[in-house]
């Protein structure tokens, strides 16, 4: 059987010489380049972790709560008390992490004969998961600052009436947050235009200088709000991603979802996290502020800087950004370098890992000048 590749298999033609998401996961000292949050989890939350995965465990002869219902009224909770917008159970649903809630939304409402738009660069995945579902891909325009360009977005929204409508704020990899007239606009013109889904993606909220566009859903029925406990909640190990959206957007999602997709460890262990939010949260605060350290600091150093709604910053301008990361990778920092022309990111650790950093790129500019 040796020597049989990829294209030996007669995997579907849209498949064919791509490539799958991989992020470097390699072995260096300071590893900023995944969005992580660098904090792990505090000790009694792992005890908490560990009390409720044994209650859980007593049961794993037994398939999980295939509808989720205490996990999603604990979540449906949280986005309440930190919105101030009501959101009920029935407005919420739970996947493995929002990219499963994204191949969700796209095996209901795109698929094969259908197509879906993101305004790029943005989030990779997207495109990716539409691949994966069938779903036609359209890259839709951004500025050259990297804000979507409302007239750009309308006509291309007009031109390819696509069945749904990403929109990533703040965005993912460059840190700015959409304005929420925008999305408004852009929610206008999927409508006028087909109607179709807008779906946006708020995987980054909780580090944001303004707020969640969950209010936005009163009355837009055809609007999502995705969300995930990867980062602000620290547990990108646990895979657990959320939606807020109009009760039907939830019935009509359960077409496609496996059954039992969530197990019962991952229910468990996502409800005890909930138990902890303010503590959670409170790191959250420390990553913002550390984020405008890295902005501030940036800029004094002489570097180009996005402005930043994340827990990330895109920096630059680099006359050729992949050699910029393999210096700075030589410094033991890892960082992201996403393709985009001039830029690299880099996500907020701790202090210590952040002064890293810094250090490395300070070490850059001067070898720059020299
Ligand atoms: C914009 C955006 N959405 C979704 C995700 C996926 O998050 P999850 O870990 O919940 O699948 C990411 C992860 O980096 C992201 O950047």
């Amino acid at each position: 059987m040796n020597g049989v590749r990829i294209d030996d298999l007669p995997v579907r033609d849209e498949l064919r010489g791509k490539s799958p998401y991989g992020a470097p996961q390699l072995d260096v000292p300071v590893r900023l380049n995944t969005n992580e949050n660098p904090y792990p989890l505090p000790e009694p939350l792992v005890e908490r972790i560990a009390e409720r995965v044994r209650e859980a465990a007593r049961n794993l002869n037994r398939y999980p709560d295939r509808d989720a219902v205490e996990l999603r009224t604990q979540l449906a909770k949280y986005l309440t008390d930190t919105s101030g917008h009501e959101v009920g159970v029935a407005n919420v649903w739970a996947a493995n992490g929002s990219n499963e809630v994204i191949q969700q939304l796209l095996q209901t409402f795109g698929g094969p004969g259908r197509t879906a738009i993101g305004f790029e660069p943005s989030y990779s995945m997207h495109g990716l998961i539409a691949r994966g579902t069938g779903t036609g891909w359209i890259s839709g325009p951004r500025g050259d600052d990297f804000t979507i360009d409302l007239a750009a977005a309308r006509k291309a929204i007009a031109e390819n009436q696509p069945d749904v409508v990403f929109v990533t704020t703040p965005n993912n990899p460059t840190g700015n947050a959409v304005p929420p007239e925008t999305v408004l606009a852009l929610y206008e013109a999927a409508q006028a235009a087909k109607p179709s889904m807008v779906v946006v993606d708020e995987a980054y909220i909780e580090f944001s200088h303004g707020d969640s566009l969950l209010p936005l859903l009163e009355g837009r029925p055809h609007l999502v709000v995705s969300r995930t406990m990867s980062k602000a909640f620290g547990a990108a190990g646990l895979r657990l991603g959320y939606l807020a959206a109009h009760p039907a957007v939830v019935d009509a999602v359960q077409l496609v979802r496996l059954p039992y997709h969530l197990s019962a460890v991952t229910q468990a262990t996502a409800l005890a996290a909930l138990e902890h939010t303010d503590t959670l949260l409170g790191y959250v605060e420390q990553l913002k502020a550390e984020r405008d350290r890295l902005v501030r600091e940036l800029r004094a150093t002489g570097y180009e800087v996005v402005e930043s709604d994340a827990n990330f910053v895109q920096f630059g301008r680099f006359e050729d950004a992949h050699t910029a990361w393999r210096q700075i990778l030589d410094h033991g920092v890892l960082v992201r370098d996403n393709g985009i022309p001039g830029w690299l990111r880099v996500s907020a650790g701790t202090p210590e890992e952040n002064d890293a950093f810094l250090d490395a790129v300070r070490a850059l500019k001067k070898e720059q000048s020299q």
